[in-house]
């Protein structure tokens, strides 16, 4: 069939010769061109869709179609498009990648070469790269393997490479950020893997990345140059890292289905094109950036199956062109927008949320809670870990509120007690400590109990939460001089002002060694449960990754703001306003001992050696006292030396909750006095004046006390609260009380106190400072 056709084309050109008495070059070449086109139907095993071609084929001349295309220019074969039929079967044993190559390049002005569906299969020759002037190369749906060959580094005028479904392996060469033409680049459903080479953000014309499919891992390099680029699709990877950084011209973003674990960028608002964008079945962790459901442009968003968190509104406004949105399977709470039910061409998802719509399949908001702090906890241990959990977050809640109803109620039976027989005998100390011994521990373990005594109250404060960067700096207008409010070794201290108009305190951390995300879950697990009236409590947090690695840069640690200043401002010594009253401080010593209960015992692991000072505990606006600078963790992380520290803390564990009882004594002692106790000889000099008073009489003990509240307390709750404070100076730690007993003798001068109020009320009368 050759023989045959190579012989009619040169009888045709020996006929030509004859009629012009010319011998036209152009006409030479393309009968050998004719001779390869001939050659490649038969390689390629004569399929249907060359049938029509035969010895006579004009081939520059037959009308194109979807399927069949040959274009000339001058006589050369410009463009050649070979589409078989959809699941073509590969080529027969006796088919040669390699021959047909060899044969191919014989077409050496090919610009456009298309050869899909055709069953070629077998690695792909470096030969290609002799057709110089190859701008379109598409060879999807073959069964061709191997590498990309290194040889098509030479295509310098390569546009656009398409090699989806064959069963490419490898990795994507670095090389590739040498073809500076590129447009497109299509890999998809392929076998490659390796990270991706950093040298695709060189490639700046490229409009369409594809990558769907392969094996590719590690994070995406930095895209942003690629400011042409439109379409970004990587899904069905095991990519990671921190999100693809890239120009916000982008139309379309997929990420399905890949292993990130990151939050999004804030900025992913400003991608004015965005069309389409889907995220979903990956890690995706930290608020959902709700703008992104009215960016100008956008119809598509899918982030189902991810952990984005987020409180969503009705009021939120989206896109009149929506056409799906699918937040399924995330730990977003609140409403759902009404401008999605409201939108008649969206198909909207959203089950498996926290939502409060009564229907499809929304799980208790506590879930949402709960999960969103265990993002980052690899699922092997996520079971255990959500068990433990359950039980800590009864632990706090329902610990120190069962611990105050216990308290309540043995409180009734005293003040009964001082009713009946009143202030002048006052029952035991004795009785009080029986009824105290060990009820913490054990009631913390009863789950069962702490359960009962929840719905007794809680802490009126907001749910934990992340926040957003952008929201972040919304709140503290973008860390203006004008809300920073100190630095210490804890890290800058900014005032903000969230959305909803509610004050609060920004710690910002800035970390040293460079961690990902989850290295600090464990802690944040914890922050995110210090939540006690008495202990500033926190609402959430940020994280601040590096784009170009996993590691966190910065942490944000959102606390309630807390108005009122320190507890030292407020006795003599502090001289910058008002005094407390006697039953005040009282009350406040209160509160810190409580404090102090739920740090060592409310939360799991507890926080111990708090390095408590007057000066860091702060009053809200009812006067109630909550420790503000409590050891929190990740301090200890950033300071570069936690492996000293963690081997300290664990040699001192038996004792280290003392510390904590030690400065409690200080503080009442100061409370007393009125004054601040700097020095480890001022407290000693104090201590002695309150142990020789405490043995002499009521005057001696009234001279020593701050004269602010010398008239207006009771003899016999000034002798409670030396006694107390003396025993938790005591320097061995075995000596000391334990917070229980330290809080039952507060709890007892208070009532004292009030009782003497009480029956004084004719020549005092004074505001009652009330113990919560
Ligand atoms: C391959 O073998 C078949 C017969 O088995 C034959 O018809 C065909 O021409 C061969 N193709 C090539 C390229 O040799
Ligand atoms: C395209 O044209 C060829 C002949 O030139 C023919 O065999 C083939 O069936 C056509 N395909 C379509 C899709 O029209
Ligand atoms: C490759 O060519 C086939 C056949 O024309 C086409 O269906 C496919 O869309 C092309 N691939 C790309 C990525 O353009
Ligand atoms: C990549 O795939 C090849 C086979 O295609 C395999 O030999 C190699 O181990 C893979 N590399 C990695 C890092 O998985
Ligand atoms: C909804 O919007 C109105 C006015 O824009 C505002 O007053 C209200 O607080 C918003 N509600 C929520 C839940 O955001």
């Amino acid at each position: 069939m050759i023989m045959s056709g190579a012989f009619s084309i040169g009888m045709l050109s020996a006929f030509a010769v004859l009629l012009f008495l010319l011998v036209d070059r152009t006409e030479q070449l393309q009968s050998s061109q004719a001779q390869t086109l001939s050659r490649i139907q038969h390689l390629l095993n004569n399929p249907s869709v060359l049938s029509s071609w035969n010895d006579d084929t004009d081939f520059c001349n037959v009308e194109p179609n979807s399927s069949l295309t040959v274009v000339c220019y001058e006589d050369t074969v410009t463009q050649l498009h070979i589409i078989g039929e959809k699941g073509t079967p590969q080529l027969p044993e006796n088919f040669s990648m390699d021959s047909f190559i060899t044969t191919l390049v014989k077409l050496p002005n090919l610009k456009v070469l298309k050869l899909v569906s055709l069953g070629l299969w077998g690695p792909l020759s470096g030969k290609i790269a002799r057709l110089s002037s190859l701008e379109i190369f598409n060879v999807s749906s073959n069964l061709l393997s191997g590498p990309i060959p290194k040889e098509l580094s030479s295509l310098m005028s390569l546009q656009t490479m398409i090699l989806d479904g064959n069963a490419f392996s490898g990795q994507l060469p670095h090389w590739i950020g040498q073809l500076q033409d590129l447009t497109v680049l299509s890999l998809q459903r392929n076998s490659f893997n390796g990270s991706l080479p950093s040298s695709l953000g060189d490639l700046n014309n490229l409009r369409v990345l594809s990558l769907s499919h392969n094996g590719f891992f590690g994070p995406v390099p930095d895209l942003s140059r690629l400011t042409n680029l439109q379409v970004l699709d990587l899904e069905d990877n095991s990519l990671d890292g921190p999100f693809p950084k890239m120009s916000n011209k982008l139309i379309s973003i997929i990420l399905k289905k890949n292993k990130f674990r990151s939050g999004i960028p804030a900025g992913l608002s400003t991608y004015y094109q965005l069309q389409l964008l889907d995220l979903s079945s990956n890690t995706f962790v930290g608020p959902f950036l709700q703008q992104l459901l009215a960016l100008p442009s956008i119809n598509y968003i899918d982030i189902a199956g991810n952990k984005f968190t987020g409180l969503l509104s009705e009021n939120l406004s989206c896109n009149k062109e929506l056409m799906f949105v699918d937040l399924s399977s995330n730990l977003l709470t609140g409403h759902l927008p009404d401008c999605l039910l409201n939108l008649r061409k969206v198909d909207v998802r959203y089950a498996g949320n926290c939502l409060s719509t009564g229907d499809q399949d929304q799980q208790p908001v506590s879930f949402c809670r709960n999960e969103a702090l265990a993002v980052g906890i690899l699922p092997s241990n996520k079971n255990q870990k959500r068990g433990t959990k359950t039980i800590v977050a009864l632990g706090i809640s329902g610990g120190t509120i069962g611990g105050i109803a216990l308290v309540g109620l043995a409180f009734l039976l005293v003040r009964r007690n001082i009713m009946n027989k009143p202030s002048k005998t006052p029952p035991t100390r004795l009785i009080l400590e029986t009824v105290s011994t060990g009820y913490t521990s054990k009631i913390l373990s009863d789950a069962r109990y702490i359960h009962q005594t929840m719905n007794l109250g809680s802490i009126g404060l907001p749910a934990y939460r992340t926040f957003s960067l952008e929201e972040i700096g919304e709140a503290t207008g973008n860390f203006d001089s004008s809300v920073f409010m100190g630095e210490g070794s804890h890290g800058q201290m900014y005032r903000g002002q969230l959305k909803n108009g509610s004050l609060v305190a920004i710690r910002c951390l800035k970390m040293k060694k460079s961690r990902d995300v989850q290295n600090f879950m464990h802690h944040i697990e914890l922050i995110s449960k210090l939540r006690h009236p008495h202990v500033v409590s926190a609402l959430g947090h940020c994280f601040e990754c590096h784009w170009d690695d996993t590691s966190v840069g910065r942490i944000f640690l959102i606390f309630e703001y807390v108005p009122n200043g320190t507890l030292g401002t407020w006795l003599s010594g502090g001289r910058s306003r008002q005094l407390l009253t006697w039953a005040q401080r009282i009350a406040a010593a209160i509160g810190i001992a409580k404090g102090i209960q739920f740090l060592h015992t409310g939360i799991i692991p507890g926080l111990y050696s708090n390095n408590l000072k007057i000066s860091d505990i702060l009053l809200d606006q009812n006067l109630i006292a909550k420790i503000s600078s409590y050891n929190l963790p990740l301090m200890g992380e950033n300071s570069g030396k936690d492996g000293n520290k963690s081997k300290k803390t664990a040699s001192r564990v038996n004792h280290a909750d003392r510390n904590d009882i030690y400065e409690l004594g200080v503080i009442i002692l100061e409370l007393m006095v009125g004054q601040w106790l700097k020095t480890k000889s001022e407290i000693d000099a104090v201590k002695d004046q309150v142990q020789l008073s405490l043995a002499a009489n009521q005057v001696a003990r009234r001279s020593i006390i701050d004269p602010a509240i010398q008239r207006a307390s009771s003899d016999q709750s000034l002798r409670t609260m030396m006694e107390i404070s003396l025993r938790c100076l005591q320097s061995d730690p075995a000596d000391q009380p334990s917070v229980e007993d330290v809080l039952w003798n507060l709890q007892f001068a208070s009532q004292v106190q009030n009782g003497w109020r009480d029956s004084h009320s004719s020549e005092y009368s004074q505001s009652p400072g009330s113990p919560s």
